[in-house]
């Protein structure tokens, strides 16, 4: 594309034709028949929004704290795994990005930079590391006590993989990582995904069928909670009664999220499963939600309905295969044009300002049809 990318999609464009076909299409899919994948954007265009006029929007500022950190814009980046396919600098690039934005990026359990490097590239970034549980608690736990040590500022404990969805198109590539990358929080071949063979079936999903710990429950957390004195986020919680136990459980805060539309196909869109959550929640921690943001209305949306902030995910992957650090940056940069021009035109001057009388159900949710 040789015009200028002005908009989420347009990086997803650039992206396609910069990836190969199995790197590209870990990235985009779902599971299933990816319903899920679809509705987690469209779902949005199901809400309006109502905006104020005439409120002196001449000052504007789009800041706000995430577990106590400050950042820029309720807009963050969501954990994404092994990210240096995408780009030779990988989540060293993602994070630096986020730092030069101001704003906070989860690294996954599963990148390509281990956490050190991570932080090591950006040590004043607001930084927060993805948990899986593996069925070895001592590696889990190394894992906790490395972030801790490195600055990171929370666990983003996700709790919708047992087991691996299954992605039809990982299944026909049989995906795999390419030889000279690993995940680089592991030293054993195993657990670094560098086996040679994964046999026919997606090798993500053999990984995660050997390594990761499908018996979790609800007392993990408090297992968590005693390893280590950092805030807990319950990352893939779309259920009201699932947001209650993990409040009595302890959490500091609630990620909504389907995984990107990655794991149970089916599930309602994260925007729909957002105002029940809130409500069962009763302000007591922090709601978050991602899938499916691709612009500022979007985030501005979810704030609208109740969440602290966002966080998007494959936009940055797209903005990482464009120009890495760069391409994140502007990823990000437009992202938060928009959500800044999305809270003024509303009459917002800050997100203190956004409230739920700003959206409200569009009667004419298929009027396109
Ligand atoms: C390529 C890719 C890899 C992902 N890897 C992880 C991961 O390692 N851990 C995790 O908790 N979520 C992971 N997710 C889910 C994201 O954290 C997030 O929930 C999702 O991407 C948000 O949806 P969006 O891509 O529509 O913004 C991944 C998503 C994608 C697209």
């Amino acid at each position: 594309m040789a015009q200028k990318p002005v908009c989420v999609e347009d990086f997803e464009q650039i992206a396609k034709q910069i990836l190969s076909k199995p790197v590209y299409d870990y990235y985009r899919s779902g599971a299933g028949n990816q319903q899920t994948l679809a509705d987690n954007v469209s779902a949005f265009s199901r809400w309006t929004l109502n905006p104020r006029v005439l409120r002196d929007v001449s000052v504007l500022d789009t800041s706000t704290t995430v577990l106590g950190q400050r950042i820029s814009m309720p807009i963050c980046v969501a954990p994404t795994a092994m990210q240096r396919m995408a780009h030779p600098a990988g989540e060293t690039a993602t994070v630096r990005a986020c730092r030069s934005q101001g704003t906070g990026m989860i690294l996954s359990t599963w990148a390509t930079s281990s956490i050190e490097e991570v932080a090591e590239a950006a040590p004043d970034a607001v930084r927060w590391l993805q948990l899986y549980i593996y069925k070895d608690r001592e590696v889990t736990k190394s894992l906790v006590l490395r972030a801790e040590q490195a600055g990171f500022k929370g666990i983003f404990l996700t709790v919708d993989t047992p087991y691996l969805g299954r992605r039809f198109d990982d299944v026909r590539n049989r995906f795999k990582l390419p030889p000279h990358l690993s995940m680089k929080n592991f030293k054993s071949f195993d657990l670094a995904f560098s086996k040679s063979g994964y046999g026919e079936d997606s090798g993500l999903a053999v990984y995660v069928a050997e390594s990761i710990d499908p018996s979790i429950k609800w007392e993990d957390i408090s297992w968590l909670k005693s390893v280590t004195s950092l805030p807990i986020v319950a990352k893939g919680i779309l259920r009201a009664d699932d947001a209650r136990k993990a409040v009595q459980c302890g959490v500091d805060g609630i990620l909504v999220s389907n995984h990107g539309a990655r794991q149970l196909d089916g599930v309602s869109a994260t925007i729909e499963a957002l105002p029940e959550i809130i409500e069962a929640t009763e302000g007591k921690v922090e709601v978050f939600l991602d899938g499916g943001v691709r612009n500022g209305a979007d985030a501005l949306k979810a704030l609208a309905l109740g969440a602290r902030a966002v966080f998007v995910g494959r936009p940055a992957v797209w903005g990482l295969a464009y120009k890495g650090e760069e391409g994140v940056h502007e990823v990000l940069q437009i992202l938060k044009d928009e959500f800044r021009l999305a809270m003024a035109l509303s009459g917002c001057s800050n997100v203190e300002e956004i409230d739920k009388s700003l959206v409200r159900r569009n009667p004419w949710p298929f009027s396109k049809l």
